[in-house]
């Protein structure tokens, strides 16, 4: 992918998660019993790691975190889609997993202002996804 290009992705997936949170969806209650709740502290820890390594030029950190995310991402599309499908939560998966592989991909041009870019945007679709479907007594 060229610069432009991922300038170009992230233009266009912010769109996509600011309607997404003009819509703001009302939030529903499903039964969580199977969720993985180990691997989203894990992802806390990614995301809370994500844009700081980036910012501090530190690309092997956070490719780890990207990798972590990654797996985050993949697991909560495929998750939300079996159990319902819940569509939207499919899609703000899919657009959590594409903000952060072009981080990485920002991360490898050593663009490292549009990577941090990418990485607030991942870390919107946490939020976005957890204003629908996080259990509203849960942190
Ligand atoms: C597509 C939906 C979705 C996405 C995307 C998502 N989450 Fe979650 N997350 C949930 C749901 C649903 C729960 C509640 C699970 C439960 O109650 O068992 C949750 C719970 C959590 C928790 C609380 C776990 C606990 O100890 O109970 C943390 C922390 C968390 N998510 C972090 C993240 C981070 C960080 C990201 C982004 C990198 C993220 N999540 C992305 C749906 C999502």
């Amino acid at each position: 992918m060229t610069l432009r290009k991922i300038r170009m992705l992230i233009t266009s997936i912010a769109v996509v998660v600011s309607s997404l949170q003009i819509t703001r969806a009302e939030h529903i209650d499903l039964n969580l019993s199977d969720y993985d709740d180990d691997l989203m502290r894990d992802l806390d820890k990614a995301i809370k790691y994500f844009e700081p390594d980036i910012t501090a030029g530190n690309a092997d950190a956070a490719k780890d975190d990207a990798a972590t995310l990654e797996d985050g991402f993949k697991y909560t599309e495929d998750y939300f889609r079996k159990k319902g499908p819940y569509e939207d939560a499919v899609a703000i998966s899919i657009e959590g997993l594409k903000y952060t592989r072009a981080a990485v991909e920002a991360v490898t041009n050593n663009d490292f202002t549009a990577a941090a870019a990418a990485a607030q945007a991942a870390a919107k679709t946490c939020r976005a996804c957890h204003d629908i479907y996080k259990p509203l007594n849960k942190k």
